[in-house]
């Protein structure tokens, strides 16, 4: 059987970023079913119609290719003043941009946030949700990942606490089952 191609998204530019380090960590422990990529927002520019206008560059051509080839899209997003950072936001606006049906139409997508604070990006998952609502994505209603604590758990970028891990196990392995209910050979 194919496997589950994901998309991972980190709406953070900062080298040492948490959420990377989540994202990556969510990619090593997601089971056999799933092969991924990450891509790097670093290079985006802000969306801007009349940069669209002029035709998308190369950034955003293949973020869209890579969002609509995707089975599976997995965003870890920060949270800044309890809502989405603009990397996160812009990327989705950008991937929602002609041609239509727009990349996310239909899309499975899993969301997960970390932050050093105890409340672990709760409000800017609710916020990405009522976003990728807007744009048709189909968002995995639970299990929910939201991780407060970080500088506890992450050491040198890496998730070194265990339950945190076993709990990020199962977090990917009902993201796999979500993508599959959406992949027409395999229901
Ligand atoms: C933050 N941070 C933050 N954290 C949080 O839990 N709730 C919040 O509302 C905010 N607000 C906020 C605003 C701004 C402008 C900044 C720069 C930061 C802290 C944030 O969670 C922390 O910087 C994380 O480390 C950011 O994620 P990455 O870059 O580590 O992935």
């Amino acid at each position: 059987m194919s496997r589950i191609t994901v998309l991972g998204l980190a709406g953070s530019l900062r080298e040492g970023s948490f959420n990377r380090a989540l994202l990556r960590a969510a990619i090593e422990l997601a089971d056999e079913r799933i092969e991924a990529e990450v891509f790097d927002l670093r290079d985006m520019p802000f969306y801007n119609r009349d940069v669209e206008d002029r035709g998308d560059p190369e950034p955003v051509t293949a973020l869209k290719e890579a969002v609509r080839s995707a089975d599976l899209v997995v965003i870890a997003t920060p949270e800044y003043n309890q809502s989405l950072p603009a990397v996160t936001k812009n990327a989705v606006d950008w991937a929602s941009r002609p041609p239509k049906p727009q990349a996310w139409d239909g899309k499975p997508v899993a969301i997960l946030g970390t932050s050093p604070g105890r409340l672990g990006t709760v409000s800017s998952q609710r916020t990405l949700r009522e976003t990728l609502s807007a744009v048709n994505a189909y968002v995995m209603p639970r299990p929910r990942f939201i991780l407060g604590g970080a500088a506890e758990v992450f050491e040198d970028g890496r998730l070194v606490d265990e339950s945190t891990r076993e709990r990020l196990r199962s977090f990917m392995s009902a993201a796999a089952d979500w993508a599959e209910r959406f992949m027409e050979d395999r229901t």
